[in-house]
C-alpha cells in the first residue's frame, strides 16, 4: 500500500480534493494512506515558530532547516522501504506524467510543502528532497500542488480507476494530447437554438475508421497547442 505523508504548516488544506471520487474512495479502501503532519509541531520557540527572516535580505520568511529535520525525524524510517521524498516549490522540476509512474512504485513518499518565501535550501540539499513545480506560475503555497501531485499518482495505482483501459488512451500517454470526446443527444441544441451533431464516424460502428480519426484528432490538436510534445516524440524515435 503507497502511504503518503504530507508535511505543511496548512493541515487544514488536506485532505481537500484527496478525499473524494476515485482518489478519496481508494483512501477509505485501504488502497493508499494518508498522513498530514503539521509542522507546527516542530517550531523552534514557545510560539512553535517555523521560520525566520532570510540571510541576505529580500522579503518575506524562510522555513527553518531544523524545524523540517525534526519533522521529518518524526516519521518513521524502515530500510526496506522504498521512501521519496518530494519538495513542491515553483523553483523545482517541471512535473510531468511519467514522473508520476515512477512516483506511484514508491512505498512511501514524503511530500514537503512550501509556504512564505521557501525553505532553507541546506534541508532541501541534506535531507535530499527532489524539487517539483506543477508549472509556471506561484501558487500560496505547496499544498494544493501536493493534491495535484498525490491524484495524479493514485489514480495510476492498480484497481482505482473503474477502467484502467483509460489510462492507455488518456492525454500524455503516448505523449500526445487525447482526441476530443462526445455524448448523447447526438444533436444538441443550444439556447440559441444552433444545432451541433456529434462527428458521423464515431456513429458509424467501424472501429478501424474511429481508431484512424482519433488518432488524427490527437496529433491536430497537439500541434496546435502543443507543438514541443510532437517535436518531442519525433526527436525521441529517431
Ligand atoms: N508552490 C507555489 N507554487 C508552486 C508551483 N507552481 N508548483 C509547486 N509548488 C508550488
Amino acid at each position: 500500500m503507497l502511504e503518503v505523508k504530507i508535511i505543511t504548516a496548512y493541515p487544514n488544506i488536506f485532505p481537500g480534493s484527496l478525499g473524494c471520487s476515485v482518489v478519496g474512495n481508494a483512501l477509505e479502501e485501504k488502497k493508499w494512506s494518508l498522513d498530514i503532519i503539521n509542522l507546527h509541531n516542530f517550531g523552534y520557540d514557545e510560539r512553535k515558530s517555523i521560520d525566520d527572516e532570510p540571510f541576505g535580505g529580500g522579503p518575506g520568511m524562510i522555513i527553518r532547516p531544523d524545524v523540517v529535520e525534526k519533522a521529518l525525524l518524526s516519521l518513521e524510517s524502515l530500510t526496506q522501504i522504498k521512501r521519496k521524498l518530494i519538495y513542491l516549490t515553483p523553483s523545482g522540476n517541471p512535473l510531468k506524467q511519467s514522473n508520476l509512474s515512477e512516483f506511484c512504485q514508491f512505498d512511501q513518499l514524503i511530500i514537503l510543502c512550501g509556504r512564505f518565501e521557501g525553505v532553507d535550501q541546506r534541508a532541501i540539499n541534506a535531507l535530499n528532497f527532489s524539487e517539483i513545480s506543477i508549472g509556471d506560475y506561484v501558487l500560496a503555497g505547496g499544498e494544493i500542488a501536493a493534491q495535484v501531485l498525490v491524484e495524479g499518482c493514485i489514480r495510476l495505482l492498480p484497481g482505482v480507476l473503474g477502467q484502467p483501459e483509460s489510462l492507455l488512451e488518456e492525454s500524455f500517454s503516448n505523449k500526445l494530447l487525447e482526441y476530443p470526446q462526445y455524448t448523447r443527444p447526438k444533436v444538441w441544441k443550444d439556447a440559441q437554438n444552433n444545432s451541433h451533431e456529434v462527428p458521423k464516424v464515431l456513429l458509424s460502428g467501424h472501429h478501424e475508421q474511429i481508431k484512424q480519426w482519433r488518432a488524427n484528432r490527437s496529433i491536430e490538436k497537439t500541434k496546435l497547442i502543443r507543438p514541443d510534445l510532437l517535436e518531442k516524440k519525433k526527436k525521441e524515435q529517431k
